[in-house]
């Protein structure tokens, strides 16, 4: 029986309990707006939904998060491909239910399948990345209705169809990310209205057209993705207004022509210049010198011609300026005395050096060294010997004479190109640890060691012998 002291404090405790169970408990249409998602999930092999269960309170699920008065304001659910942490099946048209929502994060969970249809119902919703996932079908054309947004993100999916020019009403966007799908057509001109626009990402599609000179609008732009498409035509000149704060232009794998123009090198902040695999013609401006802050710069794969500017970087991360007609004859200093580059492709750029007299003032740092198809004599002997972490080394076509048993091929080593060089002696035990190996037509002889490599890799040689290749004769 209870105490007269103790009543009080039991009622209590029981009225607490009661209104926070029904404080608590969530929106009727948002728990069913969920339970929905999750019937359509067909394979939830790590329990990313598990507590998900109908009778308890939706506010306190995984990925779920509630405003002050119980309505669904945030769902975020992210997968982990590599531990199995995806989700199968498609996306619920109930999810509109969620009148509230105000983000919604579907990032990484691969074989989610479905349309963004069910974002026009949502009139609240702010912030939308559905990343890496198999959503298809087109961006709705009423998609400028949802004039909240700020973020919009369909990078990596199965988009079709043309980007709405409707897209050019959500001017509070800041993040606009439609890389990496299957969309067609050209960038509407409605862009130019997207003026709080800082990162941009088209990449990865079948856009095509001229990229549109409508940048001077985007002044808070800072990342700009264009690359691997169809875009045709010239660097539009716009393009110049953005130098104050652009930090990544990428434009790389299109058609572009024309020349690389002037005022790029005014971009003081600029970190990323990507115009590979393109057909910009000409020389590289004289203003790039004062390309200070680049740290990767990748012109590959051109029609770009000498001379090639001096550049006054303080240090390059990572450099290619290979299949373009360049004779720089040397590696340029810049290059040997950057202490933090990792990557230099100069391929085909008419270099012209004993490989032993290259005195880089940093090795360590270094995973891929690409000199193919240039003049270069001597040894990468000394060189390897400095690089503990280097994966790829590519040398072929170059006037290398060197004894190979001699080579110190590192742990990390997983790709060695030597071909048509003047390479002799036998080949090492060491090969067996890499992925790739080409050493065909130099002057190498005696018995192969065992190897997983096809004849192919040892094709041209002197007097190699032993399996893939012919016997060696006793
Ligand atoms: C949404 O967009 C469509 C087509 O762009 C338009 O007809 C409709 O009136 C819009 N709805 C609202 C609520 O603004
Ligand atoms: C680098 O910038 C300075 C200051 O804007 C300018 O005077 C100079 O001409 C530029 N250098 C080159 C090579 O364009
Ligand atoms: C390779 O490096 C080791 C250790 O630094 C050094 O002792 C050796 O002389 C070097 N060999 C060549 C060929 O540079
Ligand atoms: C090796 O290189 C030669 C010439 O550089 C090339 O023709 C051949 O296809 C390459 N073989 C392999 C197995 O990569």
């Amino acid at each position: 029986m209870l105490s007269f002291s103790q009543f009080p404090v039991s009622l209590f405790f029981f009225l607490s309990i009661l209104t926070a169970s029904l404080a608590a408990n969530c929106h009727v249409n948002d728990q069913s707006g969920l339970l929905a998602f999750k019937s359509g999930i067909t394979s939830d092999p790590s329990g990313i939904l598990a507590s998900w269960k109908a009778g308890t309170d939706c506010c306190t699920w995984s990925g779920v998060s509630c405003g002050s008065d119980n309505r669904v304001t945030s769902l975020s659910l992210s997968g982990q491909p590599e531990k199995n942490q995806i989700l199968s099946g498609t996306i619920s048209s109930s999810l509109s239910k969620l009148k509230k929502l105000n983000s919604i994060y579907l990032t990484n969970l691969k074989n989610l399948a479905g349309t963004p249809d069910f974002l026009l119902a949502l009139p609240e919703i702010q912030i939308v990345y559905i990343e890496n996932n198999k959503f298809s079908g087109h961006v709705p054309a009423s998609i400028g209705n949802l004039t909240q947004l700020y973020a919009l993100s369909f990078l990596g999916n199965r988009l079709t169809g043309r980007i709405p020019s409707s897209i050019g009403q959500l001017t509070q966007l800041s993040q606009l990310k439609l890389g990496d799908n299957m969309l067609i057509g050209t960038i509407p001109n409605t862009f130019s209205k997207l003026k709080s626009l800082s990162y941009l990402s088209l990449e990865k599609n079948q856009l095509s057209g001229s990229i549109p000179n409508l940048f001077s609008s985007l002044r808070e732009l800072r990342i700009l993705t264009l690359s691997y498409n169809k875009f045709t035509g010239n660097i539009p000149t716009s393009i110049a207004a953005l130098a104050p704060q652009l930090r990544f232009l990428e434009l790389g794998h299109n058609y572009l022509t024309g020349k690389i123009p002037d005022f790029l090198g005014k971009f003081r902040a600029l970190d990323t210049l990507d115009l590979s695999s393109n057909r910009f013609s000409g020389t590289v401006p004289k203003s790039f010198a004062n390309l200070t802050k680049i740290f990767n710069l990748d012109l590959s794969h051109n029609l770009l011609v000498d001379p090639f500017p001096k550049l006054f970087v303080k240090g390059i991360e990572s450099l290619d300026l290979s299949y373009n007609n360049f004779h720089l004859g040397t590696i340029p200093s810049w290059v040997t005395t950057s202490p933090i580059i990792y990557s230099l492709k100069l391929a085909k750029c008419g270099i012209k050096i004993k490989l032993d007299d290259w005195k880089p003032k940093t090795t360590y740092f270094y995973d891929y060294i690409d000199l193919s198809d240039n003049e270069i004599s001597g040894s990468p002997i000394v060189l390897l010997n400095k690089t503990d972490f280097l994966v790829g080394f590519y040398a072929s076509g170059n006037k290398l004479k060197f004894d190979l048993e001699k080579l110190r091929i590192v742990e990390t080593l997983k790709d060695l190109d030597l071909s048509r060089n003047m390479v002799y002696g036998k080949v090492p035990k060491a090969i067996s640890g890499l992925q790739k190996l080409n050493l065909s037509s130099n002057h190498l002889c005696g018995q192969l060691p065992p190897t997983k490599f096809g004849a192919n890799s040892f094709a041209g040689n002197d007097c190699l012998c032993g399996s893939p290749l012919p016997p060696c004769k006793p």
